[in-house]
């Protein structure tokens, strides 16, 4: 069986015989006595199985490495120690699969970048048995929230030509002979015809099926060249995308909202014993966040108000704030620690954002961020421009290939409409998820600059 099978209903099996597979995680030896914890993985507490010196197999037993694979079978029993509420008297044990001294995972509070060294191993620590269980979790909440109000489920394509972002971060895909090319890139030459990369954003395409169904949502992985080595930035990360017909500035933020919500109450109702942990291990005060999280309201505020403040802040910023210019890092901490939540910051300088927000009169679009304590920009969403010579003025403006682009420009031309989305970046709600503190900690093998193992 496995352990949660059991777990899940252990007074029924207090008494029985059960027999399980799994893992020692540590072994503490006393002269009759030894105790053993144990885990398969399949619940975030392990179970503690305990023998004495009347088995014919207690020396066998004794010697058990840390890491080792082995069958028990034994009676399960109320525990009289603290610490737990069950125990594993074992009657017999197979051993699996040993495992040697020189196992690195040993069990001693063990450093992330340590970890991250070791990660192919690391799925089996505590803070990774307590991060993916609840990264799993969410994804399972994002689609049951869409799910549940009607939203259709995307896979928008991972190759494209289309430069949503307009960053110039796009991973180039091609087939041409690098090595023979001498500087000459002939494209018509390349598997598609054309120059093509990786996708940064599924909104694009997103867009053309709101057109149709109203309501859709991606959730995939995206990709980003950006030479940027912080603890928030990856150069692959999935995304959720949701996309909205007949849906405004306001409407969307209404969704962000209530979607955040939902997730924590659902990993909140799921994830106790993992967040516990969490809770002690990772970010101190992390269920009480996550709880008044659920019950607040965020703040929306426009961008100009937000620079008026920094501007009022006695802080000796390291960057000074300007109007009609981005903010930086630490401007959307103080933010995030003035209004003590989640922010929404909306009305953005044209120019630092993407070309599809919908032009305000006054030189700004209505783009909106959410910007949470501890991680900065968790969300990226607009209401999008829906007219077409309005969009294609803004397009020609920064020079962008209009001719790749037709077929977006086209949904203006045919049945537009009011439409708005937005992208959150799943890594970084897992980090606001775990409190865990560099988001290559909360995906299983992070792609960043000078570093692709595994
Ligand atoms: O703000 P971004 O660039 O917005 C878009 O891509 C829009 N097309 C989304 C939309 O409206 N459909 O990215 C959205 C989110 C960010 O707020 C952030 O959470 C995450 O994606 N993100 C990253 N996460 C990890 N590593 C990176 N390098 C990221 N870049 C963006
Ligand atoms: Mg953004």
């Amino acid at each position: 069986m496995y352990l949660k099978e059991i777990m899940d209903e252990a007074k029924k099996y207090v008494g029985k015989e059960v027999s399980v597979s799994g893992w020692v995680r540590n072994h503490r030896r006393q002269k009759e006595l030894g105790f053993i914890v144990f885990s398969d993985g399949t619940q975030f507490n392990q179970l503690q199985l305990i023998y004495d010196n009347q088995l014919s197999c207690f020396e066998e037993l004794a010697a058990l490495k840390i890491g080792t694979a082995i069958e028990v079978r034994g009676i399960l029993q109320e525990s009289a120690g603290s610490g737990q509420d069950y125990e594993l008297a074992i009657q017999d044990f197979k051993l699996l699969g040993d495992c040697p001294d020189d196992y690195p995972l040993q069990p001693k509070p063990h450093s992330p970048e340590f970890l991250r060294s070791i990660a192919y191993l690391r799925p089996r620590s505590n803070l990774f048995q307590a991060v993916f269980r609840i990264r799993s979790l969410a994804a399972m909440a994002i689609h049951t929230y869409f799910q549940d109000r009607g939203y259709v489920y995307l896979h928008a394509p991972l190759i494209t030509a289309s430069d949503c972002e307009g960053a110039g971060e796009m991973f180039q895909v091609t087939t041409l002979p690098l090595e023979q090319l001498n500087g000459k890139v002939d494209y018509t030459k390349d598997f598609f015809h054309k120059k093509t990369g990786l996708t940064v954003s599924g909104q694009l395409q997103a867009e053309t099926f709101a057109m149709a169904f109203s309501k859709v949502y991606t959730f995939g992985p995206t990709f980003r060249a950006e030479d940027s080595n912080t603890k928030t930035h990856v150069a692959e990360f999935w995304m959720i995308e949701p996309e909205i017909a007949f849906c405004d500035l306001d409407g969307v933020m209404d969704i962000e909202e209530d979607m955040l919500k939902f997730i924590v109450q659902y990993i909140l109702e799921k994830a106790h014993d993992e967040l516990v942990f969490l809770d002690k291990f990772a970010e101190k005060g992390l269920l009480q966040k996550l709880e008044k999280l659920v019950s607040s309201t965020f703040t929306r505020i426009t961008h100009e108000e937000v620079i008026s403040i920094l501007k009022k802040a006695d802080v000796r910023w390291e960057f000074e704030p300007k109007y009609g210019e981005d903010i930086a890092k630490e401007h959307e901490k103080y933010i995030t620690e003035y209004f003590d939540g989640p922010v929404f910051i909306t009305n953005w300088p044209k120019e630092i954002k993407s070309f599809y927000m919908k032009q305000n009169e006054d030189g700004t679009v209505r783009g909106v961020d959410l910007e949470v304590p501890g991680i900065g920009e968790l969300i990226g969403g607009s209401e999008r421009e829906a007219d077409y010579e309005k969009l294609r003025t803004r397009m020609e403006e920064l020079k962008m290939d209009i001719s790749e682009m037709e077929w977006y420009l086209n949904l203006r031309k045919y049945g537009s409409c009011v439409h708005s989305g937005f992208g959150l970046g799943f890594e970084r709600l897992l980090l606001y998820l775990t409190g865990v503190d560099n988001i290559r900690d909360v995906i299983a093998y992070p792609r960043t600059p000078g570093n692709c193992e595994f």
